[in-house]
């Protein structure tokens, strides 16, 4: 069995997917449950100097047309509701309970965090997540929490800012980056009533979920190239696979939030199996072992010569690469159990390849 355990800022953690700040780490009762589905490390609701007064509706579903959610969602929450000393006296000590590392999160200015970061460490916390959103001042707040606590610091940015700049600038401050927060403003209108889906001062929204992925991860590999802290990237995990991925895009660990609120809280435990079966199945020992293994390739490039090697083995003859190659390069018969690729019209875009549920295709 790989060993999926992880040691992050002086801390074990049992596996690396973390909670998020977010709806499923909004109390100690949540961070407890998610403690029960599996996951690795707590990462609380992000508590400031006064409650937030969220606006209703503040969630909505990103679907195909009418139906499937696993595209991810808008949200117009805000920070936690909950007042700081309701979170001192009776949220952390709950998560407390679980015995798994618990991260507070803390914002939004210098002052704010200064005033507040103590009473975290003093409350237990084993580390410290300040959120700057889009306020930006993140060395400023830094510098602030570095003042006020002897505890590890980490630094989460919004993918909108240069994620390798300002990593650069807080590297000497922080002792993590994680990345990212929600993408946007974004909107979705209520086709029935032609109304915002949110009910925030203008209707917008911010993303997370698979559809953030690909921008997670390009700053999570930016972040990689640029300093040498450990990262932890946040962003449309949903799988095992996307651990994998952004483990290889140079992250030591993962939060979830969006797939929490989808699935529930089991789904951190769901995860982490799947990341142990990957690694069994591709003979890999431990989660370092994948570690930052994309980040050569990023530099050198790759290249595909047509067409792509298929391996009729794992070939299912499904079709879905012959519906998706535009350049009808592809013909699959499955009740003749053909497969076949004219070279000559195979274009090397790319596509088959990434379609392939089975990776049956490769270059
Ligand atoms: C409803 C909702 C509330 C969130 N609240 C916070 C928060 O209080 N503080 C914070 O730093 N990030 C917050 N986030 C951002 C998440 O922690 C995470 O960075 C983002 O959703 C991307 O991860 P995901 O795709 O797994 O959801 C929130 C996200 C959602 C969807």
């Amino acid at each position: 069995m790989a060993d999926i355990s992880v040691e992050l800022l002086g801390l074990r953690f049992r596996n690396p997917i973390l909670t998020a700040a977010g709806p499923a780490s909004r109390d100690g009762m949540t961070l407890l449950n998610a403690a029960a589905g599996g996951a690795g490390g707590l990462v609380a609701k992000t508590v400031s100097v006064r409650p937030a007064d969220v606006p209703r509706p503040n969630m909505a579903a990103l679907k195909e047309g009418r139906v499937g959610s696993r595209l991810g969602m808008l949200n117009a929450e805000l920070w936690s509701e909950l007042p700081l000393e309701t979170w001192l006296e009776r949220e952390y000590p709950i998560a407390l309970s679980s015995g798994l590392p618990l991260i507070a999160s803390v914002g939004y200015t210098p002052k704010d965090v200064s005033a507040i970061a103590p009473k975290l460490e003093k409350a237990g916390a084993k580390a410290i997540e300040f959120s700057t959103h889009y306020v930006g001042g993140h060395v400023e707040i830094a510098k602030a929490l570095r003042d006020a606590v002897d505890i590890p610091i980490i630094a989460k940015l919004s993918p909108k800012v240069d994620v390798a700049e300002v990593a650069r600038a807080l590297e000497p401050y922080v002792d993590a980056i994680a990345a990212i927060n929600t993408f946007g403003p974004c909107l979705r209108i209520d086709v029935e009533s032609g109304r915002p889906m949110l009910g925030s001062s203008d209707g917008y929204g911010w993303m997370s979920g698979s559809a953030l992925k690909p921008i997670a991860l390009r700053c999570v590999a930016d972040i990689a190239q640029a300093i040498r802290l450990p990262i932890i990237g946040v962003g449309g995990v949903m799988s095992g696979e996307d651990v994998i991925e952004f483990l290889m895009a140079g992250a030591s660990a993962v939060q979830v939030c969006t797939a929490a609120i989808l699935e529930g809280h089991t789904v951190y435990g769901k995860i982490a199996g799947q990341v142990e079966e990957w690694l069994d199945r591709h003979d890999y020992s431990s989660i370092q072992d994948v570690q930052g293994m994309a980040l050569q390739h990023l530099k050198q490039g790759v290249s595909l010569e047509p067409p792509p090697t298929v391996d009729l083995d794992k070939c299912t003859r499904c079709g879905l690469c012959e519906k998706s190659c535009v350049y009808g390069a592809i013909t699959v018969k499955k009740s003749e159990n053909i497969f076949a690729i004219d070279a000559d019209k195979c274009e090397a875009c790319g596509m088959c390849i990434s379609v392939c549920p089975y990776y049956a295709l490769s270059y």
